[in-house]
């Protein structure tokens, strides 16, 4: 090991898959060479609500090319864990328009397709309810919300705040149905194996064996195993790479759960099942809508007197998922007097799930733009309005934080964006026919570390070291700073590191979510180089190997560790088309160390172009009469293009977290997405005077 260990931050270092990638030598889940492959064809619901009386197969089944028709009355069966979206073809019910009810398997993808086309299918209907309202009669308090949050919070005396508060602002704020668009789809090439010896042994093989685009491969096993009746070491997941998920391929759904049922029903051949476009709007998850009635007091010094934060989300009969959109403002600002809720709304839909910064992302768009409308009201600079609210320590838990540079974010971001306080009067700077105007708002995510990963260390000879570990790179970088973290822990150079990732056959991974991957993994690999280290010394013999635990990390228990940031936006409008340009977005971000600023780069600024999208362009758009997304592909449902956006730049804060990390990094997965919107959205009212409360910001919005 060299004695002088090499520091893995500030050395940007390019994607070391990116060149198998651009080469198309990268197999995604469903390029995986497979031996004759059968081609899987779904067939969804047409309903909304009911059930299915009767599918009449015989013209499906007469095409030539058919290898299997699947219907709830025929596919195998799963065991009682299979609840919610992994209870897949095993009752006729019907949850939701578009839900699965069939497939067709067939020797060519145009077969299946054709032949599914061709299925008949009686259904009993039912009324349905697909209509989101904050006031639906029906709305409920959920025992946790997503994240594992407690539903509602409160304190000190939030009423008696109110009555003598002397500014108060008293809003609602929407953010749409949303959905993850990864340019790679779901997808899953599924093969069961009859033949396999059913007992522990590792040399076994593997009854059931995804190659599917997931964000965790041990997930998949430890949710899925139980659902076909499997002993979690008989089934495998293998995940090298991956084009994009943004959460929605944090844990398996009802495709990987068919292709599972498809392959069983025709052992021994794998199944290829890619999800199609439109469908990618219907079994996958999405982001769920959410209204938000949030009301702030503040005395005339624009210090916050108090808070209130009521949040509703959407949810569903399949499975219950309440987006934690109450969450941030719990301690983002110090408030003695503050009340957050969640309220939950059951309807006839699919079930929700992650979407990058799941609750921080809405949550934050409805308080960041109630702060905006606050500084506005008070005449105070928005920024000023941050720092004077800025608390010392943790406001709901009283903890300290393990870092907090927020108010160096927002004086240096302003001064590198060009912020003018003087200037904040709204509908002002016009150049011939176009407004202009500036907004900012904070960005905050909280630092996660899933327990529970394990990565193995081997010395190959001459200073090469394997490394293994079921991680998994979204596109995110992981394959490379994995590698950089390692080559750091070991005292060796970055090419000097084997790292294998995306395989549940590796060591325990933990997910690709929460932005908590980094800090899991390179925690385990810290770890298990630490004890290499220490057992086999400075010339550890050819063929040492060792596998270690990540240590858990007592410190967080002492600190609230959360990453920071602020977010400024140049809007351009016409002045009478109403059509919107962003012409530049800056952000300055507290998140750690930066262990490789190329791909932290990447990260970030397409978390804020994320956030442009959210502010102007995404909503899935679901008629509640069929309850069915109708924009249900890319040419309707609305994302930027590279005309759209401009100049976004990122820089961070010169940072190191030894509390949160050994690596001193915090998680800066999602914090991209968080409150860019409401950095838009202010820009647009200081350009037009116009306020903007419900997402996404339409041209007629501002006329
Ligand atoms: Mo993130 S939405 O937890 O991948």
């Amino acid at each position: 090991m060299s004695p002088e260990p090499i520091r893995a931050g500030g050395r940007s270092t390019a994607r070391i898959d990116g060149p198998a990638k651009v080469a198309g030598t990268a197999p995604y889940a469903y390029e995986h060479p497979v031996d004759d492959p059968a081609y899987l064809v779904p067939l969804t619901s047409t309903i909304a609500r009911g059930r299915v009386d009767r599918i009449d197969t015989a013209a499906a089944e007469a095409v030539p090319g058919v290898l299997k028709v699947l219907t709830p009355w025929n596919a195998p069966r799963l065991t009682e864990e299979a609840e919610g979206e992994y209870s897949v073809l095993q009752t006729p019910d019907v949850l939701y328009r578009g839900q699965i009810i069939g497939a067709v398997v067939a020797e060519s993808f145009e077969i299946a397709r054709e032949a599914c086309s061709l299925l008949k299918v009686e259904y009993s209907e039912e009324p349905h309810d697909a209509l989101f309202r904050a006031d639906h009669p029906d709305a409920y308090t959920p025992e946790t919300v997503n994240g594992g949050y407690e539903p509602d919070t409160e304190r000190g005396d939030v009423d008696a705040a109110f009555a003598r508060a002397e500014t108060v602002i008293d809003q609602w704020y929407s953010t749409p149905e949303e959905h993850n668009n990864p340019l790679e789809p779901h997808t899953v090439v599924a093969i069961w194996r009859n033949d396999v010896v059913p007992s522990n042994s590792e040399t076994d093989g593997y009854t059931l064996t995804l190659y599917t685009s997931t964000q965790h491969p041990h997930g998949v096993v430890e949710t899925l195993a139980p659902v076909f009746g499997l002993d979690a070491a008989r089934m495998r997941v293998v995940c090298p790479y991956i084009g994009g998920g943004f959460g929605s391929k944090g844990g398996p759904h009802a495709h990987d759960v068919l292709g599972g049922l498809a392959a069983r029903a025709l052992a021994g051949k794998a199944i290829k099942f890619a999800v199609s476009r439109p469908d990618m709007f219907g079994y996958v998850g999405y982001r769920a809508p959410t209204a938000s009635h949030i009301r702030l007091a503040a005395d005339s010094d624009g210090k916050l007197t108090g808070l209130v934060h009521e949040a509703f989300a959407q949810s569903s009969r399949v499975t219950e998922f309440v987006e934690q959109a109450g969450v941030p403002l719990r301690n983002l600002y110090d408030v003695a007097n503050a009340r957050t809720s969640h309220r939950a709304i059951t309807l006839d839909v699919p079930a929700p799930f992650w979407m990058r910064a799941p609750g921080e992302a809405p949550g934050m768009f409805a308080g960041e733009v109630a702060m905006d409308e606050l500084a506005a009201e008070l005449g105070i600079d928005p920024i000023e309005l941050r720092i004077r609210n800025e608390p010392e320590s943790d406001p709901e838990t009283g903890k300290p934080w393990s870092s907090r540079r927020l108010v160096e974010c927002l004086r240096e971001g302003a001064q590198r964006f060009g912020w003018d306080p003087s200037d904040r009067e709204p509908g002002r700077r016009r150049q011939g026919n176009t407004l202009i105007g500036t907004g900012m708002a904070v960005a905050t995510y909280p630092h996660m570390v899933n327990p529970g990963s394990e990565a193995q260390i081997r010395h190959l000879g001459e200073g090469r070291y394997s490394v293994r570990i079921g991680a998994t790179d979204l596109g995110t970088g992981a394959w490379t700073i994995l590698t950089l973290i390692a080559a750091d822990a070991l005292g060796c150079r970055p090419e000097d590191v084997d790292l294998e990732i995306g395989d549940s056959a590796l060591p325990n991974g933990t997910v690709a979510g929460g932005s908590s991957g980094t800090s899991s993994w390179g925690t385990a690999i810290v770890t298990a180089a630490e004890q290499f280290g220490k057992r086999f010394g400075d010339d550890p013999p050819v063929g040492a190997e060792l596998s270690a635990s990540a240590a858990e990390n007592r410190e967080l228990e002492h600190y609230t560790a959360q990453s920071f940031g602020v977010h400024f936006a140049e809007v351009h409008v016409d002045a009478d088309t109403g059509e919107i340009r962003v012409p530049r977005m800056f952000g300055l971000f507290s998140v750690g160390r930066v262990i490789n600023p190329r791909t932290a780069r990447s990260q970030v600024i397409g978390g804020m172009s994320f956030g442009i999208s959210m502010a102007l362009f995404e909503e899935s758009v679901r008629d509640a009469r069929f309850g069915h997304v109708v924009n249900h592909d890319l040419s309707e449902y609305h994302v930027p293009t590279h005309a759209d956006i401009r100049r976004v730049e990122a820089d961070w804060l010169d940072d190191e977290d030894l509390h949160a990390t050994p690596m001193g990094s915090r998680g800066i997965g999602e914090i991209g997405i968080v409150g860019s919107a409401a950095a838009v959205v202010n820009a647009l009212w200081h350009a037009t005077g116009v306020r903007v409360r419900n997402l996404p910001a339409r041209l007629d919005d501002l006329l």
